[in-house]
């Protein structure tokens, strides 16, 4: 039986991890190998991507949910679907997403007006995550989460991620290379739920019964290989739709969450937040053009991605033997790479553990050592939805901060734990007020 700290990867990375370049961790049944170094990072990432699939477990463990979509996938197969995808996340798709995310954070604030007036406090992470899921339904379908089959998905999803993470840790400690991931029956009966549920909405589109839409299934429906000319069928629709829900909701909850927490402890940083909301849109809802010009805010996001990245791990696996720098790897190693440890990684960061957003500043950014921030990841395989959740947490962070001062209760309790994202190992309360009541 593993011990509960045991259950939390962040806490079993030894301090070496944050001084050393490469370094073998040692503490499983298979050899793990965490690479720090950036120029390691990108021959891994970028140029050795068949010597360096995706690690085996993580497949495993999501496989069930989403077969071989893109997030999976590789070789061949993967270039195929990144091409037919990419512009389902292009610049057009985004303007018409915003609508849905002012929309879903327009819908949000009749409950967060009450907790303020009342001072109840809530949950920071669940209040997240439901407004990132609604805003993903939005994107994906063009309906709010709380139309009841898209409530079924959300809630058959959360019984999903918290099966999948308690298998992914035990497996990777104790469990061989390529051994099959086991899934309890809840995890199988969500997977089939969920997979049900986005069919019948996709179905709806695809025998006409409800109208086409330019939104995500829409755009996913349409698309073609532009080499090929090959579009998806029914089953892997629903791979690709799981991936963008799952993916599209659980990281930026995270990114979000940790960006309140650290907020609430920075009432300087808060301010110069308002000053530039304000000063671009007064006391009126942010537009479009709007959200893409506020510097500050940006950077406080990519310093709250920084210190919290919200993918942990980017785990890949060695598929022969080879070498990486001067470590001979054995075949079947795990390679973590892991934007925790190089974000916070002392010959790679000055005050690396330092909630600093100036750094971000143009004229300081040459500070910043190439491949040494990768929250999207690196490569080939960056994040396909990076724009997209940069929109979407720009506009959250802006409208949220402008409007409520946000207090998380007994801060000094909480602590990053590694699931599927980087998320607090318990919930963290918070209280808010309107701003300008005292
Ligand atoms: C703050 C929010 C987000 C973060 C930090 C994030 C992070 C990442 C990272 C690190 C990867 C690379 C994984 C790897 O190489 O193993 C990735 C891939 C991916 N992300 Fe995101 N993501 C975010 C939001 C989104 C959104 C909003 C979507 C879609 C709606 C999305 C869809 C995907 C997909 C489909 C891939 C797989 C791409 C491929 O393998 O070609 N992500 N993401």
């Amino acid at each position: 039986m593993l011990a509960r700290r045991e259950n939390n990867l962040l806490s079993l990375l030894p301090d070496v991890a944050y001084r050393e370049m490469i370094t073998s961790l040692g503490m499983s049944r298979r050899g793990i190998v965490l690479v720090n170094d950036p120029a390691l990072v990108a021959q891994v990432m970028d140029t050795d991507a068949a010597l360096f699939p995706k690690n085996d477990l993580f497949v495993g463990a999501l496989e069930g949910l989403v077969g071989d979509a893109m997030f999976v996938s590789s070789g061949e197969r993967w270039r195929s679907q990144r091409r037919t995808l990419e512009p389902t996340f292009g610049h057009m798709h985004l303007g018409r997403a915003f609508a849905g995310m002012a929309a879903a954070v327009a819908d949000a604030r009749p409950q967060l007006d009450a907790a303020a007036s009342s001072g109840a406090r809530f949950s920071l992470d669940a209040t997240m995550t439901h407004l990132t899921a609604d805003i993903i339904t939005r994107a994906i379908f063009s309906t709010p989460l709380q139309q009841s089959t898209a409530r079924q998905v959300f809630d058959a999803f959360d019984v999903f991620e918290r099966g999948v993470e308690n298998v992914s840790v035990r497996q990777l400690l104790l469990g061989a290379p390529w051994a099959p991931v086991p899934q309890t029956q809840k995890v199988r009966t969500a997977c089939q739920t969920i997979r049900k549920l986005v069919g019948d909405l996709l179905d709806a589109r695809l025998s006409g019964a409800a109208p086409p839409r330019e939104d995500i299934a829409g755009a996913a429906i349409a698309a073609r290989d532009p080499q090929t000319g090959r579009g998806f069928d029914r089953e892997e629709l629903i791979n690709e739709i799981g991936v963008f829900f799952l993916a599209g909701h659980e990281t930026t909850a995270s990114a979000l969450t940790w960006t309140m927490f650290i907020l609430s402890q920075q009432p300087l940083t808060t301010k110069r937040i308002r000053d530039e909301v304000s000063a671009i849109a007064g006391d009126a809802p942010l537009q479009l053009e709007q959200v893409r010009k506020l510097p500050f805010v940006r950077n406080v996001l990519k310093e709250a991605l920084r210190l919290y990245p919200p993918i942990t791990f980017l785990p890949r696996v060695a598929a022969e033997a080879t070498t990486l720098g001067d470590r001979r790897i054995a075949k079947g190693t795990m390679l973590l790479i892991a934007p925790w440890s190089i974000h916070r990684h002392e010959r790679l960061w000055r005050n690396p553990d330092r909630f600093d957003p100036d750094r971000f500043n143009p004229e300081r950014e040459h500070e910043i050592v190439k491949g040494a921030y990768i929250p999207f990841g690196t490569g080939p395989r960056v994040c396909i939805g990076a724009a997209f959740a940069t929109l979407e947490a720009t506009l959250v962070v802006a409208e949220l901060v402008r409007s409520y001062d946000w207090q998380a209760c007994a801060p000094e309790k909480v602590w990053p734990l590694a699931r599927l994202t980087t998320r607090p190992t318990h919930e963290i309360q918070c209280q808010i007020r309107a701003v300008g009541r005292t």
